[in-house]
């Protein structure tokens, strides 16, 4: 499985158990449209795609897995990030770009 399958995987799984105790599933309602349209906004800009669609999959990680105040989202997103992408071996270099996306 290749690094966007299981980033989106274990997203998922953290989105469903969010919609468990809130109502609200955010990769439904929410990141899946942001990544469909992200992938299109890098393809038009010539942005790397990878990189871009990982940001996009990782940018409101921090919510459903209940990780800090809503107000600093961005913040903890960015290291939920970095850590789910080192225990995946994702590049150093990369991770700091997906990270600032
Ligand atoms: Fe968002």
């Amino acid at each position: 499985m290749d690094i966007i399958n299981q980033i989106q995987e274990e997203l998922i799984k953290r989105c469903n158990s969010y919609e468990a105790k809130t109502g609200y599933n955010y990769w439904e309602d929410h990141i899946k449209h942001v990544v469909r349209n992200a992938i299109e906004l890098a393809k038009q800009y010539g942005a790397d795609v990878e990189i871009v669609t990982l940001g996009a999959l990782l940018h409101d990680i921090a919510t459903p897995s209940e990780y800090g105040p809503m107000e600093e989202h961005h913040i903890y997103g960015a290291k939920i990030a970095d850590e789910l992408l080192h225990k995946l071996n994702y590049p150093e270099n990369k991770i700091e770009h997906v990270k600032n996306v």
